[in-house]
């Protein structure tokens, strides 16, 4: 599947749920409001979503949120969607998750084809770490993402900047992940949503959070790939691979190559537009047709950039959007 600026679109995010047992404080509100149940896709539906998409040019699915994991019975869709990995119709399938319910999904993910994860992980301290989950348990999501890793799932920690909260942090965090085996990724906050605490002040450029590790190590850039918008460097002497995702200072999205399903049936072809097609009334009506002729549709509308600078400097322009959402 090509756009119309000829970029192959092969990576399909699903956020299955808005909801998140956390709140971080750059990502949403204290008092959110989450969409009704009833507006919410159900397995089936996303199932066949990803599986026309899939037959159209989609070779790798991440689950997103909110959280994936607090959706009720997720491991259903985690094996419908599983299958694919295993009939060799899809490359990838893996999800970006708080950790909180990792202790109990690990399995569930491994024996499912899934191979590696993402976790969001922004402090190692755990007052910080209570303050920017508004109230989380840091211990429960070491202990998930160890639990993770011991039923064999690769981990990449995502850890978001942010400028005099875990700024500090840097070097105790890319210890903890060599010491681990865990990838890092460290990431720009982005401009979405009304009403999220200190998102101007907050910000830092990846170049300067990363300054302190900078000076004791060596950063050889790698040909690593994900499919996602990190450029990769393996540091030394530390024995770490880390992950730059630089939306605000390094563009990426000459290399976009993916689509986004919210859990409303929305997908949204940039994470920094309002543009959006909805599929929620085509699938509803069983139109299996009518679901091509959205995809083709979302492929001609997709931008060719988001606009989070202009979106900074003009109120009127910003998103209203919250990145649980769209998941990211
Ligand atoms: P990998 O498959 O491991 O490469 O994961 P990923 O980086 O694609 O996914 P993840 O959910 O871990 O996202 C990490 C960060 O990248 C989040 O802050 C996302 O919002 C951001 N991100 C992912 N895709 C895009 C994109 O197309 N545009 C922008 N601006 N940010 C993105
Ligand atoms: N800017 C950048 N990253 C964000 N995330 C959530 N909100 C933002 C934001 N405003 C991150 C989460 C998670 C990933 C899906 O997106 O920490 O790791
Ligand atoms: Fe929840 Fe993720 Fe948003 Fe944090 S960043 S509140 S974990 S959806």
């Amino acid at each position: 599947m090509q756009d119309n600026f000829g970029r192959t679109i092969d990576y399909l995010r699903i956020s299955v749920t808005d909801r998140c047992n956390f709140r971080c404080t750059y990502c949403m509100p204290e008092h959110q409001t989450f969409l009704p149940r009833t507006d919410i896709l159900d397995y089936t539906e996303i199932a066949l979503i990803a599986s026309r998409f899939i037959k159209h040019g989609i070779r790798k699915i991440r689950l997103t949120g909110g959280e994936p994991l607090v959706r009720r019975d997720i491991d259903v869709l985690i094996r419908e969607l599983g299958r694919h990995v295993q009939s060799g119709t899809l490359d990838e399938l893996t999800l970006t998750t708080n950790g909180t319910r990792l202790s109990q999904y690990a399995t569930v993910l491994a024996s499912n084809g899934v191979e590696r994860i993402n976790v969001s992980l922004d402090s190692l301290d755990p007052s910080t770490f209570a303050e920017i989950t508004r109230g989380g348990d840091l211990q429960q999501v070491l202990q998930g993402i160890a639990d993770a890793r011991s039923a064999g799932l690769k981990v990449r920690i995502n850890m978001v900047a942010l400028k005099d909260v875990n700024s500090h942090e840097v070097p105790a965090m890319a210890e903890y992940c060599a010491a681990n085996g865990h990838d890092l990724a460290f990431i720009e906050t982005m401009p979405l949503g009304d009403g999220v605490s200190g998102r101007t002040e907050q910000f830092i450029a990846l170049e300067d959070f990363i300054a302190p590790l900078r000076q004791s190590n060596d950063f050889i850039p790698i040909s690593h790939r994900t499919a996602g918008p990190a450029r990769y460097f393996q540091v030394e002497p530390m024995g770490l691979r880390i992950g730059l995702i630089t939306p605000m200072t390094h563009n990426f999205c000459g290399d976009c190559n993916r689509l986004r399903l919210g859990s409303d049936g929305k997908v949204h072809m940039c994470l920094g537009s309002e543009f959006h097609v909805d599929f929620k009334d085509a699938i509803r009506a069983g139109g299996l047709d009518a679901v091509d002729r959205l995809l083709q549709k979302a492929l001609r509308l997709k931008p060719e950039r988001h606009d989070f600078e202009r979106q900074l400097e003009d109120r009127d322009l910003r998103l209203h959007r919250h990145m649980n959402a769209t998941g990211g």
